[in-house]
């Protein structure tokens, strides 16, 4: 693991806030705003290093990494006009929106992937608020790692910047972590790497912060300011901290919690977090967002710099989000209970699975490019691990009998968080992807109110093409 080092970058450190993602989408000839898909370059590395070309989600004429930031009110419609001029099919997924099928942009379960020079036009209510973000979901391994995703954000539906006890301003921090070699080019042709998608997945040595390495933001002494984090690897946990700061968790996965204390945050992939920081008022004029790059060590990725007057103190009890008021509470008192175990990986492997319409060993799974398996399938996408009545609780209760986390997301659904590795989860985190270490059993609740197919599978994208996939019918 080699992070560029930060002392050679500081010089080239730029501030880039959150309302710089956003910009004025170029309608197509029927009115729909335009999300286009097509190869760009992007300033990744720092100052010094060249532009890295990547593939990029564009509004206007050229794309962005992240990707064009979209906002809407809570119950509003997201419409988009997805044009791929990529050299390869593709597909977007509104990751955690509770969103109808057909709008899912699940290749191929949901929709065919849409071919190069072809379109698809995505018309969804998104109806409850939160940090969300969008993302390829098609050969999603490569086309993420090359950059297509970026920020959806859904506004609460009643005023809470600005409330008392709130935040004044937000911020939202897209966080990735790219593979890129001395010229700055992203690594490819390793997108088969099993011996990667066989213990963490595909690491990068990049870290960026809204496609910077390093930047800065200002913040005034005593400003309350929202951070909406976004872990958009494909394959990387994120412990983070940030050290210097009063920091407080408002929402995970978009979904409010009662603000309590933040020490570290551990983001998987997929994972977002809102979290309320404070401006400093004791003159230290620099704070930063610490990330362990696997090591135990704590490496800044990003900087707050304090400057300006202070602003008036904000109320020492921190406002809560305005509850969702969406979310159907699970039944538990006879849930249908279904388990997903997890097996496979380095050091621990699995003696067989079925893949394809038949039962493997361990060798010719992997000669199929297969290292994981959901209950004894590798990437069963034959029939469903599970079929739900509409409006029924299911209780699912995921074990990980690996030597690696998983990311577990489910599409369609949020769920409550009952348990984790043992303990009753008594904060009751809702969220739409949670992580499950290493011999770990978590167990979750969720009502299956939203009819269609929906995907279940592993956010570290190496894993989840090695195996660790399947879906589930609610009708
Ligand atoms: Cu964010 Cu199936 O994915
Ligand atoms: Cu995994």
């Amino acid at each position: 693991m080699h992070l560029f080092s930060r002392r050679s970058v500081l010089k080239g450190a730029t501030a880039f806030g959150g309302s710089a993602l956003l910009s004025r989408p170029v309608l197509a000839d029927d009115n729909l705003p335009v999300l286009r898909a097509a190869p760009a370059f992007a300033q990744l590395a720092p100052a010094g290093y060249p532009e890295t070309p990547v593939w990029a989600y564009a509004t206007g004429a050229s794309g962005t990494v992240p990707g064009p930031e979209i906002r809407l009110r809570a119950g509003e419609r997201v419409r988009r006009r997805l044009v791929n001029d990529l050299p390869q099919a593709t597909a977007v997924h509104w990751h955690g929106i509770r969103i109808e099928n057909a709008m899912d942009g699940a290749a191929p379960l949901t929709q065919a992937p849409v071919p190069p020079g072809d379109g698809f036009d995505y018309d969804f209510v998104a109806p409850d608020p939160g940090t969300y973000w969008y993302h390829s979901h098609n050969r999603s391994t490569e086309q993420v790692a090359r950059g297509l995703a970026g920020p959806l954000i859904v506004e609460d539906r009643d005023r809470w910047l600005g409330q008392s006890g709130a935040a004044t301003r937000e911020l939202v921090l897209v966080l990735d972590d790219w593979l890129l070699d001395a010229e700055a080019r992203i690594v490819e042709g390793r997108w088969d790497d099993l011996h990667a998608a066989s213990h963490g997945g595909r690491m990068g040595n990049t870290v960026t912060v809204n496609g910077v390495a390093y930047p800065a933001f200002d913040i005034r002494p005593a400003e309350r300011v929202r951070l909406r984090i976004i872990n958009t690897a494909t394959d990387r946990v994120m412990p983070l901290a940030l050290p210097d700061f009063t920091a407080r968790l408002i929402a995970l996965d978009g979904h409010p919690v009662v603000p309590r204390d933040l020490e570290t945050l551990v983001l998987g992939p997929a994972q977002r977090a809102d979290v309320v920081i404070d401006g400093r008022l004791d003159g230290d004029a620099r704070a930063g967002l610490l990330l362990d790059p696997g090591n135990g060590e704590l490496v800044e990725i990003a900087a707050f710099v304090h400057g300006g007057a202070p602003v008036a103190m904000s109320d020492p009890d921190m406002r809560p989000l305005p509850a969702w008021g969406t979310l159907p509470a699970p039944d538990l008192s006879n849930p249908q209970r279904e388990t997903l175990l997890m097996e496979g990986g380095a050091m621990r492997g699995m003696r067989d699975a079925r893949f394809a319409g038949k039962t493997m060993g361990f060798r010719e799974l992997v000669s199929n490019g297969m290292v994981w398996a959901f209950n004894g399938a590798a990437n069963g996408m034959d029939q469903p691990i599970f079929r739900a009545a509409q409006g029924r609780t299911i209780h699912l209760e995921m074990t990980n009998r690996s030597m690696f986390p998983h990311a577990i997301h489910l599409h369609g659904h949020h769920f409550t968080v009952q348990s984790k590795g043992g303990f009753a989860n008594a904060a009751g985190d809702v969220r739409d992807t949670v992580l499950v270490g290493a011999d770990e059993t978590v167990g979750i609740a969720f009502v299956a109110d939203n009819p269609g197919a929906w995907m279940i599978h592993c956010h570290m994208l190496s894993h989840q093409k090695s195996g660790m996939m399947a879906w589930f019918e609610v009708a």
